[in-house]
């Protein structure tokens, strides 16, 4: 089914009421709705209403096997949406809502089984935007959204990123301007003993350890998406381009000699050079990952930033973009090494066309 997919712009600081009224009522009618976050934009709809539900994940092309994030305004619709709220909830509220984190807990049977995969849990957040806080409140329903962007493909910053992958999926999409954070929210399981980061994001784990004290996070990369992951955002084949990317983990002249000598052979290279300041880097990611992916070159190359703070998430994106090939520091950089890396590309074919879809 194709939906009309209307565009409406407005102030990402002072949404025109009227505009968030009619978005609402959509919602709540079980309508898509994309919208801004402070993070990524996302493709919403009634998390009650599971018909609702199923269209997301038919839209976005996303396995059913992929649990949903619920957005709410307050704390205590938070609250309302699961059925257990330990200590450990309550101090990362307190310290990161209205904010990029993601806490995943007992679910409340109120919400149908598809939002988490059948899960018993539910990945619940309050996002920081003022559109995105406004539209909650108009809906009065905990709203359902991914990331609106195709299963598996780069996610949204920009509503002409929206518009370019998901026309004819979304009822109505808000377009406030490009996401101020630009990476997604950090996952944490709280729902079974050790609190564990299941995806690093825009709260970091030194945020994360100073207010809990004990935070696990084992980075997994998993390869076969059929093998039950606790978070399928471990998936190593995610964020992707449709050419192959190849991280360099060295210094920057190293990428930028190695994108020389490809072109010197006839081989399109193109750099993504990030800003080396982390937080600029997330801004910029997706962004650039798009520009590049457009430039028709045969091969990306992308150094990685700082590994701390939200250089994490940032490198992480890098690293699962890049379906894990890696150039490390001290093997020899070589174009034939590069060349070599761009052909194991899983499954995009050696770079054109039918990257990860699924
Ligand atoms: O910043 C964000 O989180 C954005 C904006 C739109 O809020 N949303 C987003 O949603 O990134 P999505 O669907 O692209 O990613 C949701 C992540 C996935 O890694 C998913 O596996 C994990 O959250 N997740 C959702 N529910 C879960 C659950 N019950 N248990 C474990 N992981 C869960
Ligand atoms: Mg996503």
């Amino acid at each position: 089914m194709s939906r009309p997919s209307l565009v409406q712009a407005v102030d990402p600081d002072r949404p025109a009421p009227e505009v968030i009224a009619r978005a609402g009522v959509l919602l709540r009618e079980g309508r898509l709705v994309a919208f801004p976050t402070e993070t990524v934009y996302g493709l919403g709809a009634d998390a009650r209403n599971a018909e609702a539900v199923r269209a997301v994940f038919e839209g976005k092309g996303r396995p059913p096997t992929d649990p949903l994030i619920v957005h709410v305004p307050t704390v205590d619709a938070a609250r309302a949406v699961v059925t257990e709220w330990p200590n450990s909830a309550q101090l990362l509220a307190d310290a990161f809502w209205p904010g990029p984190l993601t806490l995943v807990l007992p679910r409340h049977e109120q919400l149908p089984a598809e939002i988490s995969a059948g899960r018993p849990t539910v990945a619940v957040r309050v996002p920081a935007h003022s559109v995105a806080l406004a539209l909650l409140a108009a809906a009065a329903v905990p709203v359902a959204a991914p990331s609106a962007n195709r299963f598996g493909r780069v996610s949204p910053t920009t509503a002409q990123h929206v518009q370019e992958e998901l026309s004819g999926v979304y009822d109505l999409l808000l377009d406030a301007g490009p996401t101020p954070l630009g990476v997604e929210s950090t996952v944490v399981d709280l729902s079974d003993g050790t609190p564990r980061m299941l995806r690093p994001g825009g709260v970091t784990l030194e945020d994360l350890r100073d207010v809990l004290g004990e935070v696990r996070h084992d980075p997994r990369h998993i390869v076969d998406e059929h093998e039950a992951a606790s978070s399928p955002g471990e998936l190593l084949r995610h964020y992707a381009p449709s050419t192959p990317l190849v991280l360099v983990e060295a210094p920057q002249e190293i990428a930028d000699g190695l994108a020389s000598s490809l072109q010197a052979l006839g081989i399109r290279a193109v750099i993504l050079g990030l800003d080396p300041d982390p937080a600029e880097a997330a801004k910029e990611l997706y962004a650039s990952l798009r520009r590049a992916d457009a430039a028709g070159a045969a091969v990306l190359l992308a150094g990685t930033v700082e590994p701390a703070g939200l250089g994490r998430a940032v490198n992480d994106r890098l690293f699962r973009a890049a379906h894990g090939r890696v150039v490390l520091d001290g093997e020899p950089a070589t174009v034939e090494r590069v060349a070599a890396l761009a052909r194991t590309a899983p499954s995009s074919g050696g770079g054109v066309g039918d990257g990860p879809d699924g």
